[in-house]
């Protein structure tokens, strides 16, 4: 063999974040050739739809100048491991741009990411004195958010945790609850805690995963009764009691009770429903709640009084006196009109006998 022959080297170092890959061409003992091609972040992970960008430098022999650059993606054809350049992948064409030069910058940049973009990517450079494509890749995963509530139902009390799904590490992710911003993904359910949850990762909030909607189911709350007739009931006034209640699900059964003004403690059922009809105030006077009820449980309204307005009594009290003054009248004219009428007709029958009288005389 002669002492000119060719030995190839091949070193692959791994540093944090960085693998330079050093290739060493002895092609005269005493003659060293380096060139490397350096990737700062070799496992990149991406939203898809968003911008990744691959930053890259490359080193060669001073005295070399770099007349092509040139990205690829690895795939499999026919079982064989092929390299396809980025310009030849339609898919590509007007989402991939190369950031670098033909000096040490071989950074790449791809727009608007899919889901098929997750895969294996390589940088080569031709020099006026040889060609190299890089050994080493730089494996990019694209993936999607998925937002989760757990568990999937949930009741007024219970601890819920909010899982943002993706297939690769991120920076921290941030949830937001109809476009607000939530504080925490672990909370205790509360009613108010309804509503669509999203979420994005930090510095990237243009994209967003799904909404995912959170239920929070809860017995009846803030119980009401709203009487028909607000303001002053006469006696022969009808009111229509209804029941109102924030409830989920909504409550279903409601039960009335009344109660005398005199002692509410003892309360007896009067209907259910959730409208009570009263045809007459007069005859239903008295303290009054509801008891609303769904499948988580029950809750009472406060005691709501329903009366006639005072004035309308004194008003009763009135007409009944004139009504009394007015009968006496009529009973003591018609009395005064017959007393007159009988002295009349004595009157009229002395006359008569004086008549008599005169003519019997005449
Ligand atoms: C390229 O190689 C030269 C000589 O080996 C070195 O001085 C320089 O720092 C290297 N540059 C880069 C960007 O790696
Ligand atoms: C690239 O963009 C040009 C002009 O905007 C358009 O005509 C072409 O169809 C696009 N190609 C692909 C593969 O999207
Ligand atoms: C990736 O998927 C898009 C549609 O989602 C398709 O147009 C494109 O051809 C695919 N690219 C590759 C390399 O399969
Ligand atoms: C119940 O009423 C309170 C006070 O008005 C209110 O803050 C709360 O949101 C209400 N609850 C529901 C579930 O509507
Ligand atoms: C009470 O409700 C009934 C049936 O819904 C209705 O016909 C009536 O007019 C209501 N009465 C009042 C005073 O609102
Ligand atoms: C309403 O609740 C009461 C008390 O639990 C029950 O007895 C009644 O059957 C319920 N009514 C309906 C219509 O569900
Ligand atoms: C609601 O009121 C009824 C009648 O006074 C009573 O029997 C029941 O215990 C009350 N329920 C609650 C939860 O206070």
């Amino acid at each position: 063999m002669p002492k000119s022959q060719i030995h190839l080297k091949v070193f692959c170092v791994d540093v944090e974040n960085m693998i330079p890959m050093l290739v060493f061409l002895i092609l005269k003992p005493g003659t060293v050739r380096l060139w490397s091609v350096t990737f700062e972040n070799p496992n990149p992970c991406a939203l898809k739809g968003s911008l990744v960008e691959f930053r890259c430098s490359y080193n060669y022999t001073d005295g070399e100048t770099v007349r092509k650059t040139a990205w690829y993606k690895g795939a499999l054809k026919n079982g064989i491991w092929v390299r396809v350049a980025l310009s030849d992948l339609p898919s590509y064409q007007n989402r991939s741009e190369y950031l670098g030069d033909l000096q040490h910058n071989c950074s790449l940049a791809i727009h608007d990411l899919q889901d098929n973009d997750t895969g294996h990517y390589y940088f080569s450079f031709d020099t006026d004195m040889y060609g190299r494509r890089s050994k080493r890749s730089v494996y990019l995963s694209v993936t999607g958010l998925s937002a989760r509530v757990y568990p999937d139902s949930v009741r007024a009390g219970d601890t819920v945790s909010l899982e943002c799904r993706k297939s690769c590490q991120l920076p921290s992710v941030v949830w937001f609850k109809d476009g607000r911003l939530v504080a925490q993904p672990h909370f205790q359910a509360q009613a108010k805690h309804s509503g669509n949850y999203l979420c994005v990762v930090e510095g990237h909030e243009s994209v967003l995963s799904d909404p995912v909607a959170l239920d929070v189911q809860y017995p009846p709350l803030n119980v009401s009764v709203e009487v028909s007739r607000p303001g002053s009931l006469t006696v022969d006034s009808s009111v229509n009691l209804t029941c109102s209640s924030a409830a989920n699900p909504a409550a279903d059964n409601y039960t009335w009770y009344r109660g005398t003004v005199s002692s509410s403690s003892s309360m007896f059922q009067v209907g259910s429903g959730q409208v009570l009809s009263l045809p007459s105030v007069a005859s239903n006077t008295g303290l009054y709640l509801c008891q609303a009820r769904n499948r988580l449980g029950e809750s009472n309204s406060t005691e709501v009084l329903v009366t006639v307005d005072k004035t309308d009594i004194n008003r009763l009290i009135l007409l009944v006196g004139v009504g009394v003054k007015v009968v006496i009248v009529l009973l003591l004219t018609l009395v005064i009109v017959w007393a007159w009428r009988q002295r009349r007709k004595s009157a009229v029958g002395k006359q008569e006998n004086d008549r008599d009288y005169e003519n019997v005389t005449a």
